[in-house]
């Protein structure tokens, strides 16, 4: 019987501002976190990610690279950030080919939703589930699969 290759989680190259914590285990490695941002279990953060000032990443979320979180926002459980959209029918091993991913400030994610490669405006709300596919330009709250907005916001 075989063994298999066991790599462990880890926090590497990460650039840190004041009062950071990471609740481990967590996976986080070449991006910035910014002061005060909270990082939740069983999150992982990938290369080339940036999370703004006192953001919080709830447990279970997945950020890709090429993400780009603003400041004050909330990020829910299990958030799931794609920036590889398989244009060629297959995952495409090359990054410069996969999309961005810029989140405002003042933004929250509720649980479980999946952010494409999008630009969310500042102060918008994502309902729980949703599928982002369209960048977001108007404050307000959105939901569903592909996301919708529900109302404005002030
Ligand atoms: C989207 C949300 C913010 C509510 O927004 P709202 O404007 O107050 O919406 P309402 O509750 O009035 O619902 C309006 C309609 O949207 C639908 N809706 C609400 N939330 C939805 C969601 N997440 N996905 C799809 N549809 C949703 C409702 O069923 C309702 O449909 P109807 O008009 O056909 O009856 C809320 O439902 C939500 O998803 N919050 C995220 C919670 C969360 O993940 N918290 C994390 C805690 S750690």
């Amino acid at each position: 019987m075989a063994n298999p290759r066991i790599l462990n989680s880890k926090i590497a190259n990460v650039t840190c501002g004041e009062n950071v914590t990471i609740i481990e285990p967590s996976n986080i490695y070449g991006c910035e976190l910014k002061k005060g941002v909270f990082v939740g279990p069983f999150v992982e953060i990938q290369k080339n990610s940036v999370i703004g000032a006192r953001t919080k990443i709830q447990s279970h979320t997945f950020i890709c690279e090429f993400v780009t979180i603003g400041e004050d926002c909330f990020i829910g459980h299990g958030v799931m950030f794609a920036n590889d959209l398989f244009k060629d029918g297959k995952p495409d091993p090359n990054p410069d080919n996969w999309g961005r991913t810029v989140i405002s400030n003042n933004v929250t994610i509720g649980s479980n939703a999946t952010i494409l490669p999008v630009n969310v405006c500042e102060g918008a709300v994502i309902g729980a589930g949703s599928v982002v596919t369209k960048d977001i330009t108007e404050k307000g709250i959105y939901a569903g699969n592909p996301a919708r907005k529900l109302r404005d916001l002030p």
